[in-house]
């Protein structure tokens, strides 16, 4: 058997991490019920989710943003796929916010009526296999030893979250059925109080001036490194064991790639997604110098 069998699991052809997917839930999952005031965060896996689930607990929970409320960001803004903690999605009270990596077409029927409100966060792509070499090495994933080995296996889609080009070209190519707003990982990253503003208009919340400068504060990567409410640390040990090392707060940087892939390895990187994102509209920050 190989590691991407072991480790992940192939549902409805998309790849789930296999220890932590509820299959029943999988295969309810179209007839879910949606609420209009949901919040759903879509992500291909390390592309900020947790920065996402961390900043929608600050705008939503006066508690959150003061400290007192000591409740973690993963329980403020569950995985809708993996579901940790074992929540009662149906007895939340509203608005609920949930996060995914489903691609488009595994959501449930009721988001696609434009019900409830999207936030899809993308970032460049080798950032992301370069953040996601580390996450699966690990966690145990994949016992991919080399980067290389790893890189072969995202390009064909075989990790966490499928293959990433159709992951993006799916939400992208269907947006007219959602209510949705794209953002990238760089934007926030290089203005996180403008990208908080954008987020907020799109919800319909409103922070005063002192509330958007403790939602900065606290998002920042620094922040949420050493904040255990933010850094996920205990759920790496909940989901993958105790020996586990791995941080999902790790670097938090633009253009990573760089300190990772050799010449060739970017130019066939390079090759495969013009060839994969020719005439694909949305834009990419692939350097920050
Ligand atoms: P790196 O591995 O490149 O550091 P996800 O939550 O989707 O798994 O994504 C994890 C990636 O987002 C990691 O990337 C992590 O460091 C980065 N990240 C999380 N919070 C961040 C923040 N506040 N600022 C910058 N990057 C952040």
């Amino acid at each position: 058997m190989e590691d991407t069998d072991r480790f992940l699991l192939k549902l409805k052809g998309y790849y789930f991490d296999r220890l932590s997917v509820d299959i029943g839930f999988i295969e309810n999952l179209d007839d879910f019920e949606i609420r209009e005031d949901d919040v759903f965060i879509v992500t291909y896996p390390k592309s900020g989710t947790i920065w996402l689930q961390q900043l929608l607990s600050l705008i939503y929970f006066e508690e959150h943003r003061e400290g007192t409320g000591k409740l973690e960001t993963v329980t403020r803004v569950p995985f809708f796929e993996y579901n940790f903690q074992k929540i009662d999605f149906g007895k939340r009270p509203s608005p609920r916010l949930f996060s995914t990596h489903l691609s488009y077409y595994l959501v449930p029927r009721g988001l696609k009526n434009k019900r409830a409100k999207i936030i899809y966060v993308y970032r460049n792509p080798k950032d992301v296999m370069c953040s996601n070499f580390h996450f699966e090495k690990n966690v145990k994933l994949q016992f991919t030893s080399t980067f290389e080995a790893f890189m072969k296996l995202f390009l064909e889609g075989r990790v966490l979250g499928s293959l990433w080009f159709d992951h993006i070209k799916g939400w992208y190519e269907h947006r007219s059925l959602f209510n949705i707003q794209f953002m990238t990982y760089e934007e926030m990253k290089q203005d996180l109080r403008g990208s908080v503003l954008k987020i907020c208009k799109f919800l319909g919340k409103e922070l005063s001036e002192e509330d958007m400068d403790t939602v900065v504060r606290q998002a920042t990567f620094e922040n949420m490194k050493y904040d255990p409410l933010a850094n996920y640390d205990k759920i790496i040990t909940t989901a993958y064991g105790t020996n586990v090392k791995g941080h999902f707060l790790r670097k938090g940087t633009i253009g990573d790639w760089k300190s990772h892939m050799t010449v060739e390895q970017n130019e066939s990187f390079d090759k495969i997604f013009q060839r994969e994102m020719k005439d694909f509209p949305l834009k990419f920050i692939w350097d920050v110098n």
